[in-house]
């Protein structure tokens, strides 16, 4: 494949169902930089694994210009998963790829694998830990991105599972960093992280890419204040649970109410099955991989526990929170409510009353706003 093949198929790829902007792309220099890279270091018969393309860009590009027949991939977003399967049928390159998560069913016995860096120290530990537990011992790995969004402690990770970290010099702003000859890896994975919330009196189990890793969040905390107020409910949901910390304690308080917790990152997800499982609410919580409740009916939810993303990405882009707003406006039955909690700055109340309905604000401390919005 000609750099200009190349590029005509990263233009022709599309971010959907992901939020899509004009200030938003669907690949980037990095995945040029790491298919280049990789180009120069494939044999015959060359096994490739990616981890973290974002919408096709490293698989599609891999399939069509690396000559290799099949490749391994694991992508955390459930977004980033849709979006692979629709441009792979738009390129003609479908059920050339086929989706694992982090383990030996991905890793075992690869020898190039090319990663996008994830955005968390912990995301990339427990990449690299599995890639150097899992992979050929002759595995080298490519693990690319934009330089303004990487730092040596990326090194000092990677550092920690081989022996040889080599950093590339920067092109089109983006770097990357090889890595080979695996270290001896401890004998138990860094992650889960499985540990005591003393302040909540549950335990949380936190995958490495899962936001806030095993803490509480600061306006999760805030929106804990208001348990007692928000009302016992028959269907409820956790949107955007992350280790699901909402969807335990509100089981715990409400034993006759049914409990999803969804997350669109598939580590977000195996986090939150381990939280339930490890709080004794397993049996009442079920947990979801999914975008924005897409798979759940209209009117399900009687009620909407929701923290929302500030960050799409790298980038601060509030479609994120609004597209969770509209989620819960479509899945709330009439009458069903939706608590909150936001950042006071991003002001989303007139947003709130005209997506869902009727909004109070319930509380605000110096930096965060509660607000209960009944869906008319
Ligand atoms: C601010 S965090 C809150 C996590 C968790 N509820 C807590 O309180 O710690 C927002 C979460 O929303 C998830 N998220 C973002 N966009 C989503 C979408 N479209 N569908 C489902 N989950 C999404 C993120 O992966 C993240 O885990």
């Amino acid at each position: 494949m000609t750099a200009l093949e190349l590029e005509a198929l990263f233009g022709s790829l599309s971010r959907l169902p992901d939020v899509d902007a004009d200030n938003l792309q669907a690949y980037d220099a990095t995945d040029r930089i790491l298919l280049e890279t990789a180009a120069d270091m494939m044999g015959a018969d060359t096994e490739v694994v990616i981890i973290g393309d974002r919408y096709g860009a490293l698989t599609l590009g891999a399939l069509a210009g690396l000559g290799v027949g099949h490749v391994r991939v694991h992508q955390d977003l459930f977004t980033g998963r849709l979006a692979l399967e629709r441009n792979a049928a738009a390129a003609g390159l479908e059920g050339r790829f086929t989706q694992h998560e982090l383990g030996p069913e991905l890793l075992g016995e690869a020898e190039l694998v090319l990663v996008q860096l994830p955005k968390s120290l912990a995301g990339l530990e427990e990449i690299s830990d599995a890639v150097a537990r899992f992979a050929a011992p002759e595995a080298v790995v490519l693990a690319g991105g934009r330089v303004k969004h990487m730092s040596t402690g990326m090194n000092a990770v990677l550092e920690k599972s081989f022996s040889s970290v080599q950093p590339q010099l920067a092109r089109q702003k983006s770097r990357v960093l090889i890595a080979r000859d695996p270290r001896k890896v401890p004998d138990a994975p860094p992650y889960p992280v499985v540990e005591p919330l003393q302040e909540l009196g549950i335990t949380v189990c936190a995958r490495g890419a899962v936001f806030s890793g095993a803490r509480l969040d600061i306006g999760t905390r805030f929106l804990l204040t208001f348990l007692d107020r928000i009302p016992a409910a028959g269907h409820v949901m956790d949107l955007g649970c992350g280790t699901g910390i909402l969807a335990t304690m509100y089981a715990r308080r409400h034993e006759g109410s049914k409990v999803v917790a969804t997350d669109q990152s598939a580590a977000a997800v195996a986090s939150a099955r381990g939280t339930v499982a490890a709080n004794g609410v397993g049996e009442r919580v079920t947990v979801i991989h999914d975008d924005a409740m897409s798979t759940l009916e209209p009117g399900s939810a009687d009620l909407i526990l929701l923290n929302p993303p500030f960050h799409v990405g790298t980038s601060v882009h509030a479609g994120a929170a609004l597209k969770m707003f509209q989620a819960a406006a479509r899945v709330l039955a009439p009458g069903g409510e939706l608590w909150t909690v936001y950042n006071s700055h991003l002001q989303y109340r007139s947003a709130l009353e005209r997506l869902i309905g009727p909004s109070s604000e319930e509380g605000r401390n110096p930096k965060f706003t509660v607000t209960r919005s009944i869906k008319s």
